[in-house]
């Protein structure tokens, strides 16, 4: 049987990680990103799919196409978090299970990031914790969706 897919989506600027503001948002690139959460759905046994884009249509597609094709999506918006009341909608019409996750702690910063359209359609949040932010969204969502651990089996 072939193992669920995570659909983990990226927003604007997150391309620029390890170099963007990084004693706010680290050191680490979006592809050790992609690489720490490759290694713990492995172990999972679980797959993702993992993609950035900076255009809010386009990540508006790739919600609708999961419908068909992802499990679960884990999804760090970027500053869209704070005013797409569209990527709200798609995300509610997919059906999916979504994590929200940043990578900083919102909640610390300026109060125009205390507001996310994306938490009333998520069924966690995750944020301030870094890359481990992903890995722990990739965990909650394969225990969402029910899959082991293989390490524990
Ligand atoms: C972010 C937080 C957002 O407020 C910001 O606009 C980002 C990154 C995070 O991962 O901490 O682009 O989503």
């Amino acid at each position: 049987m072939s193992e669920p897919t995570i659909l983990i989506l990226n927003g604007p600027n997150l391309n620029l990680l390890g170099v963007r503001e990084p004693a706010l948002y680290g050191s680490d690139t979006l592809g050790d990103v992609e690489e720490a959460c490759r290694e713990r759905a492995g172990l999972l046994g679980v797959d993702i799919d993992f993609r950035q884009s900076n255009h809010e249509g386009v990540l508006i597609d790739w919600i609708q196409e999961a419908r068909g094709t992802a499990a679960g999506i884990v999804l760090n918006a970027g500053a869209l978090t704070h005013t797409s009341v569209a990527i709200h909608d798609a995300l509610k019409a997919s059906d999916l299970p979504v994590i929200e996750v940043h990578l900083s702690n919102v909640f610390r910063r300026e109060p125009f990031r205390h507001h996310s359209y994306i938490s009333s359609v998520a069924v966690g949040v995750i944020c301030g914790f870094g890359v481990a932010s992903y890995v722990l969204a990739v965990e909650a969502m394969a225990g969402a969706l029910g899959v082991g651990d293989k390490a524990a089996a």
